[in-house]
């Protein structure tokens, strides 16, 4: 063979011998934290988390991102449960003493350190050159883009500079895996924007395991690879972004995801695959994951994204009449808030159209679901 043949060959064998590789780097296995008082952090919370992987934590405030972060890096010890590392227990581990490092909301860097000095912090502990030591501190601002600030102050920098450093002091010891506490939220949209794609680029060069924390659905689409939600100490749902957007396993994760009607809809019946509800008068289709098919006029919330909705300016087969009550200029599209009757409010996503009928408040729409979607039946 080929040198570079034998190469591929050798990678392929790799990953079919060494079938611990797609095992879980970090697990999680029934954790739960109680703080004092009884305040609950994490309630039986089981994770794997895998190695290489984008891993993105995303819930409302105080849902149990920080303390999850925090027990993956020894910082909070659990109340019950393990953690395992390649499946050895760390659990007793203290932080130091883990292959894990955390880049904190506000940076914690060192205001009298310069660039360098910041970098290299980390590395002062372990027993290396000081020429070794300045390369990998070169390596890692290389990386990070900001090798012509090696000899900056702190103070000089901007947010994004700054964050940078944070983030180049988190990777110059090559920990296994990275924690993220809200690494953007501090930035403007803009700038937060180019360093999602950054971040992402530089996990991928890395080949690191990175669990980030954010609070932002948006962003947490556009940079995992999978994204567990949280609630209230729990798990609600862990799937790549595109799962979780088309199909949210309960109410919580269809509201927190993007934005979706949740219509308390009658069932009408089946067809092969497709569950056949009504909203009021308006027909929709829908999908079980659970594969259960509800008895004749039983009710269930049927999710439904503004975008799979169209109005018309006329009546037709398979269209209902709403009012509507409010038009909100989103740029490409044009979001109407409509009342169906029977006291049913709905979202419509309509693109903006320069000719033709555009609506306004008061207007008549006839709105009806667009052909394909599939609409995810919601359990509470
Ligand atoms: N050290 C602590 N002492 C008491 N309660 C805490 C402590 N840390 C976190 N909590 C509580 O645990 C819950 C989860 O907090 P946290 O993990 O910080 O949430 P998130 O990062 O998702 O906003 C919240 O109710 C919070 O108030
Ligand atoms: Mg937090």
């Amino acid at each position: 063979m080929a040198p570079d043949a034998t190469e591929q060959f050798q990678e392929k064998c790799e990953v079919v011998l060494r079938p611990e590789l797609q095992d879980a780097l970090v697990r999680l296995e029934n954790v739960s934290k109680i703080f004092p008082g009884g305040i609950v952090g994490l309630d039986a919370v089981d994770l794997d988390i895998a190695a290489g992987e984008f891993l993105t934590l995303l819930g409302p405030s105080g849902c149990g991102k920080t303390t999850s972060l925090r027990v993956i890096a020894g910082f909070e010890s659990p109340t019950s449960g393990k953690v395992l590392l390649d499946g050895r227990d760390i659990t007793g581990l203290r932080p130091f003493e883990r292959p894990v490092n955390t880049v904190f909301q506000d940076y914690a860097l060192f205001p009298h350190m310069d660039v360098a000095e910041n970098v290299g912090f980390g590395l002062s502990l372990r027993k290396l050159s000081g020429a070794d030591q300045a390369r990998r501190v070169r390596e890692a601002l290389d990386m990070v883009g900001l090798a012509d600030k090696l000899r900056a102050r702190v103070s000089e920098l901007s947010g994004g500079q700054r964050q940078r450093v944070a983030l180049a002091r988190a990777i110059v010891c090559e920990p296994r895996v990275l924690l993220l506490d809200e690494p953007l939220s501090a930035l403007d949209a803009h700038l937060r924007e180019q360093m999602q794609v950054e971040l992402k680029r530089l996990q991928a060069r890395l080949g690191t395991t990175f669990v980030m924390v954010t609070h932002d659905q948006t962003e947490a689409l556009s940079i995992s690879d999978r994204i567990v939600v949280m609630n209230k100490g729990r798990i609600e749902q862990i799937a790549p972004p595109a799962t979780l957007y088309d199909r949210p396993a309960t109410k919580f994760v269809a509201s927190f995801i993007g934005t979706m009607n949740l219509l308390q809809s009658r069932f009408v019946g089946r067809d092969r695959e497709r569950l056949r509800f009504a909203a009021g008068e308006l027909p929709l289709e829908a999908t079980s994951d659970s594969g259960e098919t509800p008895a004749a006029g039983d009710i269930r919330t049927i999710g439904v994204r503004p975008e799979d909705l169209l109005a018309a300016s006329q009546a037709a087969e398979g269209t209902a009449p709403a009012r509507v009550s409010g038009v909100v200029f989103h740029g490409r599209t044009v979001r109407l808030h409509a009342e169906l009757g029977q006291g049913i409010s709905i979202v419509i996503d309509a693109p903006r159209r320069a000719d033709g009928f555009q609506f306004n408040v008061g207007d008549v729409a006839h709105i009806s679901l667009r052909r394909g979607a599939s609409c995810p039946m919601l359990s509470s």
